[in-house]
């Protein structure tokens, strides 16, 4: 595998959690959430990683840390300003249970891509709907893919797709969509919903029951 920097955000506040700190510091399964991450990252063979902070939380052991930002892209560009030479792997703290197998899998699909993101097959059929709830569409299910992280990228693609003011990286809620609108190619690396992302206290016990039957077993 050639080099590559990770990244892990980690500076939201965790709003929807509700917790009395910032959610990738919550403990979970007896050790802060984005340690997980950090363990999965090492044992997928990505030593190098910059952690975007919350005000006030120390970056892991082995880690370099950086502020964050007002908004996740912008602590994706802050944490990739300190990052060293190589393509990149952005990780949302937020997502505890990831393999590493899937980290190895993004960064290979970069082969034929400028970003490659882990995603999810639809299982539910989807719908559009107006403000009134009236249904304006079915969608082709077999077509839709719900975008998780980690998400692989070209750094020369990474880099241009940050390059843009504070509004747009306010309205991207993927780093790869910022990379679509640059005109760069993106593709989707089949994950499976295993991988969620911890947002409310619902996720929370669900993750701390996985999480704990695997450090234990
Ligand atoms: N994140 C970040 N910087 C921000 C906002 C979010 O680094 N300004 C990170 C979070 O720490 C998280 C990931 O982006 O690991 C995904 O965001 P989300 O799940 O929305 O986390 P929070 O923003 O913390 O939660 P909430 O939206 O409920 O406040
Ligand atoms: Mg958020």
């Amino acid at each position: 595998m050639p080099k590559a920097v990770a990244l892990l955000v980690a500076a939201g506040s965790g709003e929807r959690l509700g917790a009395s700190r910032p959610k990738a510091f919550v403990m979970l399964a007896g050790r802060p959430m984005l340690e997980w991450s950090v363990a999965a990252l090492r044992a997928a063979g990505l030593s190098e990683i910059v952690v975007a902070l919350p005000e006030g939380e120390p970056a892991p052991d082995g880690c370099a840390g950086v502020p964050g930002g007002a908004t996740r892209s912008a602590s994706v560009r802050a944490a990739l300003a300190a990052a060293g030479e190589g393509d990149v792997v952005v990780h949302d703290a937020a997502r505890p249970l990831v393999e590493p197998a899937l980290f190895t899998a993004a960064l290979a699909a970069l082969e034929g891509a400028d970003a490659a993101v882990a995603a999810a097959q639809a299982t539910d059929t989807i719908k559009e709907a107006g403000p009134d709830h009236r249904v304006t569409a079915t969608l082709d299910r077999s077509r839709l893919w719900a975008i998780q992280t980690p998400q692989a990228f070209r750094r020369s693609s990474l880099e241009r797709a940050l390059d843009v003011g504070d509004d747009v990286l306010a309205q991207a809620t993927d780093d790869a969509w910022l990379v679509e609108r640059a005109g760069g190619s993106v593709v989707v690396v089949p994950s499976t919903p295993a991988n969620f992302k911890v947002t409310t206290p619902h996720d929370l016990t669900v993750a701390e029951l996985l999480l704990s039957s695997r450090s234990s077993g």
